[in-house]
C-alpha cells in the first residue's frame, strides 16, 4: 500500500471517528427479519478496561472508548430473550465490522473478544443466542420440563443466532457512523470456529472474510470421540497419571522431533512419526520420586487416544490425537482421598452425552463400554449432525459471493482432532473441483506442536496474525501461502506455517529465523 493511500485512509478513519452520525444514546432498534427488538440501550464508555482472563485473554485491554450497545431480541410467538452486544469505537473506527464467536457451550465471549476487536478499530458484536452465558454446561437450556431436548434452543445456539447477531451488528454500525462497514468479518476459535463455518455453510453472504481456528465442526462425531479414552480406561481398569501421560507425549516428541532436521521439541509432521506407545512398555518413569513402570494396559489406553474410536469389528469411527499432543485433557483422571485414580471425562463430551444423547443429567458416562459407545456415537450423529454437525462441504454459495475462508489449527490440539479437519477439507476439495479451486477461497494452515486455539500449553509455532492475513487476502487479493509464526518458548524463534497440504521445510541457516524455512 502506498503512503498516500495509507494517510488518506487514516484521515478518513479519524474523520469518521470524530463525527459519528448518531449519538450512542439515540440509536434506534435495528430491523432483524423474524425477530422483534425488545430494547436497545447505548452507553458511552471512556477509558474502559477488559481484565485479562487466561487462557482467552492473556493481558488486559485498556484505554477503550466505545459506544456499548445492548440489544434484547425475541422471536415471534416465543418467550425467548436473546442478548446481542455491539461495541462501536467512539474514535478511529477502521471502517470494518468483525463479529466474534464463543467457546464450548457459550455462543459468545462478550468482553473478552469485543475488547481486543474494538482496540483494533473494528465495530464488533457477540451474542448469547438466547441460552445465557455458561461455557461449561448446557444444563440450563438443553432439556425441556418434560425431559425432551429443546431443539429450538439447540438450533439457536448452533446456527440461528449467528445470523441475527451479524444483522444487528452491521445495522447498528451503519446507523452509528452513517455508512455501512466496507468489509465484514467473522473471527472465532473452537465453538467460535464452528460458528464461522456455520456462516460459510448457511449464511454465505454475511461475511467477506471468515477466520476460523480449531473449528468444532463434525461436532456430533468428534465430541463422542473425545469420550473414547475414558471408555478404554474403564475397560482396562487402568488410569495413567498425568506424569505417565507426559512421559508418553515427551517420548513421542523426542523420537520424532528431529525428523525434519531441526531439534526444537516440535513434531513437524505427525504423520511421519511412527512412535507407538507399546514401545514404552516396561520402561521406568520417575513420578514425584516414585518409580512407575509403564504397563501394557497404560500403552493400550494411550494408543487408543492416538488412534481414535473403533466399532466392535475394529473399523475406525473417528480420528485420534496426534503423537506429542497433551493427553491429560481426554485421558484425564482424578484422585480419590486414598490416592486411587479414577476416570474424569472432559466436560464437553460428558455434558453432551448426558444432556443430548442419553437425555439424563444423572447418567454416568464412565459406564459406557466399547459396545454401548458405538450405539451412542451413531445416536449422536443421527440425532444431531444436521443441527450442530456443521460439516456441510458445499461452500459454493460462499465462494460465489466472493467470500474468503482462512482456517488454522494446532497439530497438538488436545481436544479437537486435526484428522477431522483434514477430513472436512478433503470433502470440500472433492465437491468444489479440487485443491486448486478450493484454494481460491479456502486456505487451511496447520501449526506443528501448537495446542487448542494456540492457548500456549505446548511448544509450537503459533501463527502471529491469521486474521490479518485474511484481511489482506479479502482487501488486497493477496492469498496467503504462508503465515509468520512464533515458537512458544523462551527463544521466541520465528517460523512460518504453510497452506495445506504444504509444510514448512528447513532449508538451512539459523533455526530461529523464518527465512530458514520454505513451504514444500
Ligand atoms: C442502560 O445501560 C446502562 C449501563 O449499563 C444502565 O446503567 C442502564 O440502567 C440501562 N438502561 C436501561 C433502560 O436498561
Ligand atoms: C485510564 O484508566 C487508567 C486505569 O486503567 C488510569 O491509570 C488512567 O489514568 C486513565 N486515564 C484517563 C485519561 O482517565
Ligand atoms: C429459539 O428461536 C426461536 C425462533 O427463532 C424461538 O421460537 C425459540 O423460543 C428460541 N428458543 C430459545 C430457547 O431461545
Ligand atoms: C482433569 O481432572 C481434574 C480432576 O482431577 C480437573 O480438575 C481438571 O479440570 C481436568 N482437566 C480437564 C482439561 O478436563
Ligand atoms: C480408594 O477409594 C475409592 C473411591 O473412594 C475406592 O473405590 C477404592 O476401593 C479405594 N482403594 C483402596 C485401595 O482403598
Ligand atoms: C456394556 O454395557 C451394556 C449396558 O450396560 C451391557 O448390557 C453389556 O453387557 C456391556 N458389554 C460388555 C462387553 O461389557
Amino acid at each position: 500500500m502506498n503512503i498516500l493511500l495509507l494517510s488518506s485512509l487514516a484521515s478518513a478513519a479519524l474523520a469518521a471517528g470524530q463525527t459519528h452520525k448518531t449519538d450512542c444514546q439515540h440509536l434506534t432498534a435495528p430491523n432483524v427479519p423474524g425477530a422483534t427488538v425488545l430494547s436497545i440501550n447505548g452507553t458511552e464508555r471512556w477509558n474502559y478496561t477488559v481484565p485479562a482472563l487466561r487462557p482467552f485473554l492473556l493481558s488486559p485491554v485498556s484505554g477503550l472508548n466505545f459506544c456499548d450497545v445492548t440489544v434484547l431480541l425475541t422471536h415471534a410467538g416465543a418467550k425467548d430473550q436473546v442478548t446481542v452486544k455491539v461495541w462501536l469505537p467512539l474514535q478511529d473506527w477502521n471502517g470494518r465490522f468483525q463479529a466474534n464467536g464463543g467457546s464450548a457451550y457459550a455462543a459468545g465471549e462478550f468482553d473478552l473478544t469485543l475488547g481486543p476487536t474494538v482496540k483494533a478499530g473494528y465495530s464488533s458484536s457477540s451474542t448469547d443466542a438466547g441460552v445465557g452465558f455458561n461455557p461449561e454446561t448446557p444444563s440450563p437450556w438443553a432439556l425441556k420440563a418434560d425431559g425432551s431436548v429443546d431443539f429450538d434452543a439447540l438450533i439457536n445456539f448452533s446456527y440461528r443466532s449467528i445470523h441475527d447477531m451479524a444483522v444487528v451488528g452491521k445495522e447498528l454500525t451503519a446507523q452509528f457512523y452513517g455508512t455501512k462497514p466496507k468489509y465484514s468479518y467473522w473471527n472465532g476459535c473452537s465453538t467460535g470456529g464452528r460458528q464461522g463455518m456455520v456462516a460459510a455453510q448457511r449464511y454465505p453472504d454475511l461475511f467477506d472474510g471468515i477466520s476460523v481456528g480449531a473449528p468444532a465442526i463434525n461436532w456430533a462425531k468428534y465430541v463422542l470421540a473425545e469420550q473414547w479414552p475414558q471408555v478404554i480406561m474403564q475397560q482396562e481398569q487402568t488410569f495413567p497419571s498425568s506424569c505417565e501421560l507426559k512421559f508418553f507425549s515427551d517420548t513421542a516428541i523426542a523420537e520424532c522431533d528431529g525428523l525434519d532436521g531441526v531439534k526444537d521439541r516440535i513434531i513437524n509432521d505427525p504423520e511421519k512419526c511412527h512412535y507407538t506407545p507399546y514401545q514404552s512398555v516396561g520402561q521406568e518413569v520417575d513420578c514425584d520420586g516414585k518409580k512407575v513402570t509403564i504397563t501394557k494396559s497404560a500403552a493400550t489406553v494411550v494408543a487408543n487416544a492416538l488412534q481414535g474410536p473403533v466399532d466392535t469389528s475394529g473399523r475406525p469411527l473417528w480420528y485420534g490425537l496426534n503423537a506429542g499432543a497433551p493427553l491429560d485433557s481426554l485421558v484425564n483422571t482424578t484422585a480419590a482421598v486414598n490416592g486411587t485414580l479414577a476416570g474424569y471425562p472432559f466436560f464437553v463430551n460428558d455434558e453432551w452425552i448426558k444432556y443430548f444423547v442419553v437425555r439424563n443429567p444423572d447418567y454416568n458416562t464412565l459406564e459406557i463400554n466399547a459396545t454401548t459407545f458405538v450405539d451412542l456415537f451413531w445416536k449422536s450423529y443421527i440425532d444431531y449432525d444436521s443441527t450442530i454437525g456443521t460439516d456441510e462441504a458445499d461452500l459454493s454459495s460462499f465462494h460465489q459471493h466472493g467470500g474468503k475462508l482462512l482456517m488454522w489449527q494446532g497439530l497438538s490440539d488436545q481436544l479437537i482432532f486435526p484428522g477431522g479437519t483434514v477430513d472436512y477439507r478433503t470433502r470440500v476439495e472433492r465437491l468444489m473441483g479440487g485443491r486448486h479451486k478450493t484454494n481460491d477461497f479456502f486456505r487451511l494452515f496447520f501449526a506443528p506442536g501448537v495446542d487448542h486455539c494456540g492457548f500456549g500449553s505446548t511448544i509450537g509455532a503459533i501463527p502471529d496474525d491469521p486474521f490479518g492475513a485474511l484481511v489482506n487476502w479479502v482487501e488486497h487479493g493477496k492469498a496467503p501461502d504462508s503465515i509468520p509464526a512464533t515458537v512458544n518458548d523462551e527463544a521466541k524463534a520465528k517460523r512460518i506455517v504453510c497452506a495445506y497440504p504444504q509444510r514448512a521445510e528447513y532449508i538451512g541457516g539459523d533455526v530461529n529465523s523464518a527465512a530458514s524455512f520454505r513451504c514444500a
